[in-house]
């Protein structure tokens, strides 16, 4: 099993996900600086386990400072989520870690160590849930036909701890026999999808063919694919959900084509505070990594960059959104999400 996050004698341990998969080296992070840089650099990543990421790295905080007060702690946590914007993942644990210590100061250290892991425990018990409701799902569309699936960056372990969302659905349909090929589209900045989800597919021997962005159209008019499935970073009210760059594109050239596309993401993943999508800070990138590959420059001297990393897939493109508590089915609405994560 992958882990790409280990709490080992008092330092947190990440797997440094940029070397994957011809490397499998461990990073240790032993203070708050290295912890807001392995996230802001993608030494770790993924919207779930940025944050998990988070609250070890506030447990090393505290345990470097145990004077602290409480508004030290509260400096701390908006250090990190400023880390990277656009995932809600990272402030929710994070607000929650400060909420912790609004209560008292007391064990606090201890106290925020059972609550880390009890969250990542949580997080693997609602990816097997989405699974489940994905399941069901594609039973009543596709009954019992092997199945021919989408995804885009990574959304497995790497992303989450012990199981994915969107790449979790796809290995639990594996582990039932269900799956005849997957599609796992490369993505930028690092061919998180071509290096880390292929990666995760080789370990669980599922058959999967690296794919880039610019092929969408060509591989959906060319029906290979019946479902499409992604992670997210943020969904708002009305369903609007941001996601790795290409996602949009992706949703618009399936609804083109008729092709059911599903974003899975647990209620941690929710942004309720904003309406629509226009309010997501969508987060831009360092332009060295699209002019140069591998360390080396690839672009034109003179030429810049633009490089965001996420974009917004509005809600009239996605034919269902499902979290731990269910599936929210198209046409997504204000109100029909709510009906399902405040339930
Ligand atoms: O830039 P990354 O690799 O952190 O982007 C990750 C994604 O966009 C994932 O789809 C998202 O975080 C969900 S992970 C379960």
């Amino acid at each position: 099993m992958i882990k790409p996050l280990i709490w080992e004698n008092n330092v947190l341990k990440l797997i440094d996900q940029r070397k994957l998969p011809l490397t499998e080296v461990y990073v240790d992070v032993t203070n708050l600086e290295e912890c807001f840089d392995s996230i802001k650099d993608m030494v770790v990543r993924g919207a779930p386990l940025i944050g998990f990421t988070a609250l070890w790295g506030m447990v090393l905080d505290i345990k470097n400072n145990p004077s602290y007060k409480f508004d030290d702690i509260k400096k701390s946590a908006d250090y990190l989520k400023s880390a990277r914007p656009t995932a809600v993942n990272l402030a929710y644990e994070v607000d929650r870690a400060v909420k912790l210590a609004e209560d008292s100061l007391e064990t606090y250290e201890q106290r925020l160590r059972v609550f880390a892991q009890d969250q990542m425990d949580l997080l693997f018990e609602h990816n097997l849930a989405m699974a489940k409701i994905a399941e069901k799902d594609l039973k009543e569309k596709f009954g019992d036909k092997k199945l021919r699936l989408m995804t885009l960056c990574n959304t497995g372990a790497l992303a989450c701890g012990p199981m994915g969302t969107a790449l979790g659905v796809i290995s639990h349909l594996a582990s039932q026999g269900k799956i005849e090929m997957v599609y796992a589209s490369e993505t930028r900045p690092y061919l998180q999808g071509g290096r880390l989800t292929a990666y995760e597919l080789c370990k669980e021997k599922i058959p999967h063919k690296i794919t880039v962005e610019g092929a969408f159209s060509y591989i959906l008019e060319s029906n290979l694919v019946d479902a499409i499935f992604i992670g997210a970073d943020r969904i708002v009210k009305n369903g609007d959900t941001a996601n790795k760059i290409g996602s949009s594109t992706l949703a618009i050239v399936a609804k083109y084509y008729g092709v059911p596309f599903y974003v899975v993401a647990p209620t941690s993943s929710f942004d309720l505070n904003s309406s629509t999508g226009d309010e997501i800070e969508i987060e831009l990138r360092p332009e060295e990594e699209i002019l140069n590959a591998l360390s080396s420059r690839i672009a034109p001297k003179e030429s810049h960059a633009l490089n965001p990393s996420f974009d917004v897939t509005r809600a009239k493109n996605i034919t269902g959104i499902i979290c731990e508590k269910g599936l929210i089915s198209a046409p997504i609405s204000s109100e029909n999400l709510l009906k399902i994560v405040e339930a």
